[in-house]
């Protein structure tokens, strides 16, 4: 599998685990039906496609070429744009929302990318971030595994990831000057179950993460302490996500 069909079957099952929040922040904004919709990050557009097949005008926003390229070529009907979310290569006060989904953990000037989300949003528009982790405040369980969840956390932070994004949403809504801010954590409602395929695409996620910092030995010491924990039904893997929307 290439790393973006991985990426882009990973982006569509975290699109699914968010998508009942979503909704409920869709329906706490009224958007009109036609609601001119960015996001900016959009990837292989698992998001924005949802707003795309309901009619709306939507445009997507991503600095990876290739990601966008790929994202053509699986059919996505979007406006795809390759720029810069710091930088935003659109028109002021246009956009009735916009959103990003997993984007902020990625950016070292988080303020930056909402000012310019802001500036391409009109007047009482909408700014959303769907989901944004937070790692720092992970529970993995049962022991080792919480060790596992250490390792993946350097091994992210490595790669520049900002592992308290999801705490730190609202005071950076308030630095970019937006108001009428709403917050929250996505729930977690998880039916046990002995399931193989989820382990699989766990274990995927978790050891290329890992390897971007420690050897192939190490990482598999834990591959079947994981798949146990998980075909067991009593691995507990919970890294809190928080939303958080607001007007311009
Ligand atoms: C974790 S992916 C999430 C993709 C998509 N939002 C989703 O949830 O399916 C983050 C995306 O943000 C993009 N990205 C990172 N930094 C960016 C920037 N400065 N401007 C625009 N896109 C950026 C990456 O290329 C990647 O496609």
């Amino acid at each position: 599998m290439s790393d973006y069909q991985f990426w882009s079957s990973r982006y569509k099952q975290q699109a699914s685990w968010t998508r009942q929040t979503r909704n409920f922040i869709i329906n706490q904004i009224s958007l009109s039906l036609q609601a001119n919709i960015l996001e900016v990050g959009c990837g292989s557009s698992a998001v924005l496609d949802e707003f795309t097949e309901s009619g709306q005008n939507t445009v997507g926003v991503d600095i990876d070429f290739q990601i966008l390229k790929y994202s053509i070529q699986n059919s996505s009907k979007a406006r795809l744009i390759n720029g810069d979310g710091l930088s935003l290569p659109l028109k002021n006060n246009f956009f009735d929302l916009c959103f990003c989904h997993y984007l902020l953990l990625w950016i070292d000037d988080p303020v930056r990318i909402l000012k310019e989300m802001s500036r391409v949003t009109k007047k009482s528009g909408w700014i959303c971030c769907f989901a944004e982790p937070d790692y720092l405040s992970r529970i993995d369980h049962p022991s080792p595994l919480d060790q596992l969840g250490q390792m993946q956390n350097s091994s992210l932070s490595t790669q520049g990831v900002n592992l308290s994004t999801g705490r730190k949403l609202t005071y950076w809504m308030m630095q970019t000057g937006l108001s009428n801010i709403h917050w929250g954590i996505l729930g977690s409602h998880q039916k046990v179950e002995n399931n193989t395929t989820n382990a699989a695409s766990e274990w995927e996620t978790i050891q290329r993460d890992l390897e971007v910092l420690y050897p192939e030995e190490e990482i598999l010491k834990f591959k079947e302490i994981e798949y146990k924990a998980q075909t067991q039904g009593i691995r507990i893997l919970f890294i809190p996500t928080f939303y958080a929307y607001a007007q311009k």
